[in-house]
C-alpha cells in the first residue's frame, strides 16, 4: 500500500489508514497479533475487553521479587476458544479461568490462555494469573521502577505488562483495585483511595486502594518505599495525598504544597478535578536510568524524581501543572491511539506554559509571554516536522519528542488564534465532556472544534496536524520559519541540572 501524504488531504488519508489499522480482520503479515495501533502494533489484543482488574502485589524484601495475583473480569467479544494478553518478563505460575485451570503459554510478548471450555460471547469470564516478576530484570523494555527500599511503576507507552498481564492499551479502559503487601517498615501505594488496612501476624501488612474511575494500564501505579503519607484537603474538599519518602519528607514539603493552588487554577481552566483524589509521588531514586524522565501522570498518583522538586518554584511549577493537566487530558480523556499523543501531551504544555507566563516567570531562553515563546516554536516548526514527523504522525523513535509537547502546544495556539479564546475555552470543555473517563483521537479533537466553532476547521487542523510544512500563524503574517536543514537541539529534550534525560516535558 503506497500512501502519499499532502497536507491538506492528510488528515483525511489518516483516518482512513487509523481505519485500516484498527480493523482486526485485516491479517498483520507475520507480525504478532494487536490492535493494531499506528505506533505499537502488537500493543493490545482482540476478542474481548477487559472490564476489571484486582490486581494483588506481594513484595519480597529478601528476593526483591514480587509475587503477583491478578484477576482479570473479561467480556468476549466472540466465542473465544483462546484469548491472548500482554505480558513480558513475569514467571506465570498458573492461570485459572473462572476457577478452573487453563492452560497457558507464553510467546513474543503475549501470555496465551485457553480456557478449559471457550468463552462465550457477551458472558463476562475471569482470568487468574499467579506470577512472579522481578523489577530489577534487564529486559528490553520495562515498567518497573527499582528503588533501594522497593518499586514504583512507570509503564507508560507500552510496559504496564511487564508489570501485570493485561489487554496493554489505553482504549481498553477498566476499573483497578489494588492490594500491595509490605513488610513493616515499608509502606505499600497504588492509584485511587485506600480502603482497607490489613495486618497480618507475621509482620507484613496489606492495603487495598480502589479506583473508582476507569483507567487505563499504561496509568497503574503501585509503589513500596520506607514512604511517609501526607494528606491535605484541596479545594471544594478534594482529598490530597502525597507519598514521599519518609527522609524527604521535609525537604520536599515547599513543592508539594503547591499543588493547592495549581488546582484552583487548574480547575478555572478546565472545570471540576475529575478524580477522587490526586497526590504526588516522589519515589525514592533520582538514578538517570530509573526512568528516563522527571514525571509521569499516574492517575491520581503522580511519580516523580525527588531531586527536581527541591528545585525553586518557577522551575518546577510549570512542569507540576503540566502533570497536573494530564488528570484531564491523558487520565479522564486517553488518547485512542498513541499517535493521539499529542492531545495529551500539547495540551499539558501548553496550560503550563500559560500558568508559567502568567506568573511572569520568563523562560530559560528570556521570553517573557506565551505569544514569544510561541513565536520561538513557530521558528522551529519545519525542523520539528522534519526531524520528528508530523504533531499527530509518530513512531514507535519519536513518540516523546518535543514535537507531541510544545508542538501539540503551537497547534492549539494557532487554533487559539483562529478562533478566538472564548471559542477556544469552549472547545477544550466540550471535547473533555464529550469524551470523560473514555478516549478521545485527533479526530475527535478536530470534529468538535469544528462543531463548537461553527466552522470546518479539518483542512486548518490536517495541516499543523499532519502537514510537512508549517502553516501560517493566524494573526501573525510577521512570524517566520527557519529552514529545515538547520542544526539546532529540538525544544525542550533536556531538563538542566542533571534531573535525567527529559524526553518529555523538558524545558517549560
Ligand atoms: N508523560 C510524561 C510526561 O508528562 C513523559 C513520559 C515519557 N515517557 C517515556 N516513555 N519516555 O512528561
Ligand atoms: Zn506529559
Amino acid at each position: 500500500m503506497i500512501i502519499l501524504l499532502r497536507p491538506r488531504a492528510g488528515l483525511v488519508l489518516s483516518l482512513a489508514l487509523s481505519a485500516v489499522l484498527l480493523s482486526a480482520s485485516v491479517p498483520s503479515a507475520g507480525a504478532v497479533d494487536g490492535l493494531g495501533d499506528p505506533v505499537f502494533p502488537s500493543l493490545g489484543n482482540t476478542g474481548y475487553r477487559a472490564l476489571a482488574y484486582d490486581l494483588a502485589f506481594d513484595y519480597r524484601a529478601d528476593s526483591r521479587t514480587v509475587d503477583g495475583t491478578a484477576v482479570i473480569t473479561v467480556r468476549p467479544e466472540r466465542t473465544l476458544a483462546r484469548l491472548e494478553l500482554d505480558a513480558l518478563g513475569l514467571a506465570v505460575r498458573a492461570v485459572r479461568v473462572d476457577g478452573r485451570p487453563a492452560d497457558f503459554a507464553t510467546h513474543d510478548e503475549k501470555l496465551s490462555v485457553r480456557p478449559a471450555e471457550p468463552l462465550r460471547p457477551g458472558a463476562a469470564a475471569e482470568l487468574t494469573v499467579e506470577y512472579t516478576a522481578d523489577p530489577r530484570a534487564k529486559l528490553p523494555h520495562t515498567g518497573w521502577v527499582p528503588t533501594p527500599d522497593g518499586f514504583a511503576v512507570a509503564g507508560q507507552p507500552q510496559s504496564a505488562h511487564t508489570v501485570f498481564p493485561n489487554n496493554d492499551h489505553p482504549s481498553d479502559k477498566a476499573l483497578f483495585t489494588i492490594a500491595v503487601t509490605a513488610p513493616d517498615g515499608l509502606l505499600g501505594v497504588a492509584n485511587g483511595e485506600l480502603t482497607r488496612t490489613e495486618r497480618h501476624g507475621d509482620g507484613r501488612t496489606t492495603r487495598r486502594y480502589a479506583s473508582r474511575l476507569p483507567m487505563a494500564t499504561e496509568l497503574v501505579q503501585v509503589s513500596v518505599g520506607d514512604y511517609t503519607v501526607r494528606e491535605r484537603t484541596g479545594p471544594h474538599g478534594l482529598p490530597l495525598r502525597d507519598v514521599v519518602p519518609s527522609s524527604r519528607a521535609a525537604e520536599l514539603e515547599p513543592a508539594l504544597a503547591l499543588t493547592d493552588d495549581q488546582l484552583t487554577w487548574a480547575e478555572a481552566h478546565l472545570g471540576p478535578f475529575p478524580f477522587e483524589a490526586y497526590g504526588l509521588l516522589p519515589t525514592n531514586t533520582d538514578a538517570p536510568d530509573a526512568f528516563a524522565f522527571t514525571g509521569l501522570e499516574t492517575q491520581t498518583l503522580t511519580l516523580y524524581k525527588p531531586n527536581f522538586l527541591r528545585r525553586p518554584e518557577p522551575e518546577i511549577g510549570p512542569h507540576m501543572m503540566h502533570e497536573l493537566v494530564h488528570s484531564w487530558f491523558g487520565d479522564s480523556v486517553s488518547p485512542a491511539r498513541w499517535s493521539d499523543l499529542w492531545l495529551n501531551e500539547g495540551h499539558a504544555d501548553y496550560y503550563a506554559l500559560l500558568y508559567r507566563y502568567e506568573r511572569g516567570w520568563p523562560d530559560t531562553r528570556g521570553n517573557r509571554t506565551l505569544t514569544d515563546r510561541m513565536r520561538y516554536l513557530y521558528g522551529l516548526g519545519d525542523r520539528s516536522r522534519h526531524g520528528s514527523g508530523p504533531v499527530a504522525a509518530p513512531n514507535a523513535a519519536n513518540l516523546f519528542d518535543s514535537q507531541r509537547y510544545t508542538g501539540g502546544a503551537l497547534v492549539l495556539f494557532a487554533l487559539r488564534e483562529k478562533v478566538g479564546a472564548d471559542t477556544f475555552e469552549r472547545i477544550e470543555r466540550t471535547f473533555l465532556d464529550r469524551h470523560r473517563y473514555g478516549n478521545a483521537s485527533t479526530e475527535d479533537y478536530v470534529r468538535t472544534a469544528s462543531q463548537v466553532s461553527g466552522q470546518d476547521l479539518g483542512g486548518f487542523l490536517g495541516d499543523w496536524l499532519y502537514g510537512l510544512r508549517t502553516p501560517p500563524m493566524p494573526g501573525h503574517p510577521d512570524w517566520t520559519v527557519r529552514p529545515a536543514g538547520e542544526a539546532e537541539p529540538q525544544d525542550g529534550v533536556r531538563v538542566a541540572g542533571g534531573a535525567g534525560v527529559a524526553r518529555g516535558s523538558g524545558t517549560l
